[in-house]
């Protein structure tokens, strides 16, 4: 007899997007062209000087253990960091630098949960929250939000959801896998319950730098007095830097919170690769001009997918204030048959366009929202365009 696997892990679902991106690869190595909208990373490569302080940082010997929450010199710089661009007082001590923003995560998760401890989380989501949410014995309470509302929690749903049991709501601005973006009055309307509550919030800002148009980014800790008290700010440099590869992320969390997290991540990965945390400083530290370079290509791409989505017959978005990602309405394309094929559910339809057309997207249903297809824009311009020529010949597809 194989060993048994324990309850808690039969009970995890495995990551829907990488399942997808696993297919499409599956596909382009028997020799398909295939279109891969499944994906969350940027495309482009890590920007040379970041590299290069890599290199440095390997042939000065920062090649051995580091402290467990991070190299002191890493965790000033964002503790420096979000006072200059955010108003917002940190000890270097109360940053934990971690094995990407899903340890971060993770890290919170855990630290914060007792059994039954309810965290809620506004659908559509990330696929990883609730999952992450389970493996540190709390409970995710899924709160539904509409396409008419740009799929942001209203004061009304928070509060309906709060229980007895509540002791976390989860934030992600802008979104994945939306785009959305709340607004500083709507995060202060949110902050309100949360104080009147005696809430603590995880507030996800890993895509904080990838903001489009007029568009602002509020850091959800500056929106009301002393809220630093009780958010977790989760950030990273795997969307801003194109550096998903490094996994560098970091948690800016309460004394007793970051201690709690420094122990915990002592006893399970002692910390993260210390070449990767030279990187991450000379990320933060150095020319931010890369950022800028990258973002105007996404604001491009995000241009003509929003032109491309509002010319094919009944698909429709939220508006897409920032991260790379489009939320595609495909309701009126579910319930009929593509070249024989009968699709009745958003998993049914990505897997016939793959199939059919070679297009890798990601069902609603793997982020809590049935009747939606999330395309990541974070590839080539000419994919882009080509992926939706195939979208829309799958739209015209007979029955
Ligand atoms: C909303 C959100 N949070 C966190 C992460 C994790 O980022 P990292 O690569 O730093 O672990 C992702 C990655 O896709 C994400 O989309």
């Amino acid at each position: 007899m194989p060993p048994t696997i324990s309850r808690l892990i039969q009970a995890l679902e495995p990551s829907a997007t990488l399942a997808m991106a696993a297919k499409a690869r599956e596909l382009k190595a028997s020799g398909r062209t295939i279109y891969d909208f499944s994906v969350g990373e940027p495309d482009f490569n890590t920007p040379a000087h970041i590299c290069e302080a890599a290199i440095a940082a390997m042939r000065e010997g920062h090649t051995h253990y580091t402290a467990s929450s991070g190299v002191i010199e890493l965790r000033t710089a964002i503790a420096n960091r979000y006072r200059q661009v955010h108003g917002l007082e940190y000890s270097p001590l109360q940053v934990i630098v971690s094995n990407g923003a899903k340890h971060s995560l993770h890290n919170a998760f855990t630290v914060l949960c007792d059994p039954g401890d309810e965290v809620i989380i506004p659908a559509p989501y990330w696929v990883s929250y609730a999952e992450l949410v389970k493996l540190a014995s709390g409970k995710p309470v899924i709160v539904p939000t509409s396409e008419a509302e740009d799929f942001k929690l209203t004061p009304a749903r928070f509060k309906a959801a709060i229980t007895p049991k509540t002791k976390v709501l989860l934030l992600c601005s802008p979104s994945n896998p939306t785009g959305s973006m709340y607004s500083k009055d709507e995060l202060a309307a949110l902050a309100d319950i949360v104080i009147e509550h005696n809430l603590t919030v995880i507030s996800d800002e890993i895509y904080e730098r990838l903001v489009y148009g007029n568009h602002k980014f509020t850091s959800f800790a500056t929106v009301r007095p002393g809220l630093v008290d009780r958010v977790i700010t989760i950030n990273g440099v795997s969307k801003a830097y194109a550096m998903t590869g490094w996994r560098i992320g970091w948690s800016l969390a309460p004394p007793n919170i970051a201690k709690a997290m420094d122990s915990l991540q002592s006893q399970e990965t002692t910390n993260a690769s210390s070449v990767s945390q030279y990187a991450a400083l000379a990320a933060i530290e150095g020319p931010q001009n890369c950022v800028d370079e990258m973002l105007v290509e996404f604001a491009k791409r995000r241009e003509y997918v929003q032109k491309r989505i509002a010319s094919l017959p009944k698909l429709s978005t939220c508006e897409m204030g920032g991260a790379f990602y489009a939320f595609i309405n495909i309701q009126a394309h579910l319930g009929r048959t593509y070249n024989g094929a009968a699709v009745n559910n958003s998993a049914e339809w990505c897997l016939q366009l793959l199939s059919q057309q070679g297009v890798a997207t990601v069902q609603g249903s793997a982020f809590g929202a049935e009747g939606y297809i999330r395309m990541s824009f974070a590839t080539s311009m000419a994919n882009i365009q080509h992926g939706f020529d195939k979208i829309e010949a799958f739209l015209n597809s007979p029955a």
